[in-house]
């Protein structure tokens, strides 16, 4: 079943807000994930310990460099996604990580050290695409964004990933409260209170409109997913 890697060697990129929300929006539409926290902040596994967490969501733990190919084949067997948030470096768990994805999320801000980090995964994808000698689906995704304007250093980025051919994800994750919000509250976002996180609905869609773009990608890479089931 899929593995899904959240990777930018660039630390507060919003790999782990991203992470949680393509977990939640596929546990809310009813698939069983996995998470593999590979954060050393442990973030995930913290969200996982308030209540709410529904049970077609597991949170693995104790992630190191050695045991990740095997927790990831072993999680692939359990479920019908596997999300791997990583660390902000470009360690060799990372490479590991990256070459047993089926698809590389790369969150990434507005400004140029997030870029570079972006390009740095990029090169270090390509390579692991040359090892296994296959091609490792993966894209730009742009983050904490303004639901009003689109800022210049947030237009460069993008300017300079479709002059280089990166793929970007259509739908930017944007900047809201909501997403803060769910690591304090716990549960999914479709389970936040309404009326006391604001946004929450627009939130919710983005979150929705991120995942569906994650599923329509990974429908076009590999036939088999065709035939899951994920009620929407
Ligand atoms: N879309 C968003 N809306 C609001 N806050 C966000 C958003 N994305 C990220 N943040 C905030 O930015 C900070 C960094 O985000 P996050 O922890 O997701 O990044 P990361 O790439 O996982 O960082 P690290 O490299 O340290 O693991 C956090 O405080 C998080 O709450
Ligand atoms: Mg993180």
């Amino acid at each position: 079943m899929p593995v899904i890697a959240f990777a930018n060697p660039k630390g507060g990129a919003g790999k782990t807000t991203a992470a949680l929300l393509l977990a939640s929006e596929l546990a809310s539409r009813g698939a069983e994930v996995t998470i593999l926290d590979a954060d050393p902040e442990r973030w995930l596994t913290q969200w996982g310990r308030l209540p709410g967490r529904p049970e077609n969501l597991r949170i693995e733990s104790e992630v190191s460099e050695e045991s990740i190919v095997d927790q990831i084949e072993e999680a692939q067997g359990q479920s019908q996604f596997v999300i791997v948030d990583l660390e902000g470096t470009a360690s060799l768990m990372v490479a590991n990580a990256v070459g047993m994805s089926d698809l590389v999320v790369i969150p990434t801000q507005g400004g140029a050290m997030d870029a570079k980090g972006a390009a740095k995964m990029i090169r270090l994808i390509r390579n692991q695409e040359r090892m296994a000698r296959r091609e490792i689906r993966h894209g730009v995704l742009m983050t904490r964004t303004s639901a009003a304007v689109t800022s210049r250093a947030m237009r460069n980025v993008r300017d300079q990933l479709d002059r280089a051919g990166i793929p970007v994800f259509l739908t930017p994750i944007v900047e809201r409260a909501a997403y803060r919000d769910v690591f304090d509250y716990g549960g999914l976002l479709a389970d936040l209170p309404e009326g006391q996180v604001s946004n929450l609905g627009n939130a919710r869609k983005n979150a929705s409109d991120f995942a569906g773009e994650v599923l329509v990608l990974l429908k076009n890479e590999r036939p088999e997913v065709e035939t899951m089931e994920v009620a929407g």
